[in-house]
């Protein structure tokens, strides 16, 4: 989302500060919800808000924090809030139930591999497209079944729901009347009745929930690399390129 954002010739206004994910210390606070010391995480709508986490302190609304699990460190808690209730907010949308047949594509990125985790749950099978064959492991490891990185081997009418996180589109896996979610950017494709795009909304409850899966040890938070904000440039070519291992996450 902040490489597009910063390559996008439709952005928001300067100056403006990049940066949806929040995971720090507080250092003051106005609210008796918390106090300074605490370790909290946030996710702010950085394009409709224009405020943006990227900074040694950020000024955000007490609404939109939650306390930090305590399982993970920081660095590693901050690749959770937008790709977490991303995740979370778009499954709401298709609702897989125990015993269907759900597809989440793009399933080992920051989104796809929290929606598997989290579709899992819910008691659906869950399959898995990567993009490449070295990610076949890891959405197994998620907890996916039938995984590839070829659409032609996907089984054809086979899905009841398809989360599609990678503009793939494949349309022609969904059983007749199934029902399909994206939070690409590309137009829905049109031979899909009921087809939706999610857009993803602050809601600091919704993320309290991710993080107690996480403090149970129920969702695994994957993070591909570290940089310090003096290397951003090196953060944002290397996640443009592809093939990173989780988040990228900057360290202030
Ligand atoms: N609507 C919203 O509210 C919302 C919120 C957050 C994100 N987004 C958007 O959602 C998308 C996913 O976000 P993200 O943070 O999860 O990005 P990400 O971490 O880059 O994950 C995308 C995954 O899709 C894989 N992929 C790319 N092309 C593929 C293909 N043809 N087949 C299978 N897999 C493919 C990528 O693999 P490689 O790394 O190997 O290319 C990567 O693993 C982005 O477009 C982002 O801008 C939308």
């Amino acid at each position: 989302m902040d490489w597009k954002t910063r390559a996008w010739d439709r952005g928001p206004a300067f100056p403006m500060t990049l940066g949806w994910d929040l995971a720090g210390v507080v250092v003051r606070s106005t609210v008796p919800a918390f106090a300074a010391g605490d370790r909290v995480i946030a996710m702010s709508g950085q394009i409709s808000t224009g405020l943006g986490t990227w900074a040694d302190l950020v000024a955000v609304p007490a609404g939109l924090l939650t306390a930090a699990p305590a399982r993970l460190p920081l660095v590693q808690a901050a690749a959770l809030p937008l790709a977490g209730l991303t995740a979370r907010q778009a499954l709401d949308r298709v609702t897989p139930a125990p015993g269907e047949r759900l597809l989440v594509t793009g399933a080992a990125g920051g989104v796809g591999s929290l929606a598997v985790q989290l579709a899992r749950r819910s008691g659906a099978r869950v399959d898995a497209l990567v993009s490449r064959i070295a990610q076949v492991a890891v959405a197994r490891e998620l907890g996916a079944s039938l995984v590839t990185d070829r659409v032609a081997d996907l089984p054809v009418g086979a899905y009841d729901a398809v989360f599609d996180t990678a503009s793939v589109h494949p349309g022609a896996a969904l059983a007749p009347g199934g029902r399909y979610v994206s939070i690409t950017d590309d137009p829905l494709p049109a031979d899909i009745p009921g087809a939706a795009k999610n857009q993803v909304r602050e809601d600091a409850a919704g993320l309290a929930d991710l993080v107690a899966l996480v403090d149970a040890g129920e969702l695994r938070v994957r993070v591909g690399a570290w940089h310090a904000v003096e290397d951003v440039h090196r953060a944002h070519e290397l996640f443009e390129a592809g093939g990173v291992p989780g988040k990228v996450v900057l360290i202030f």
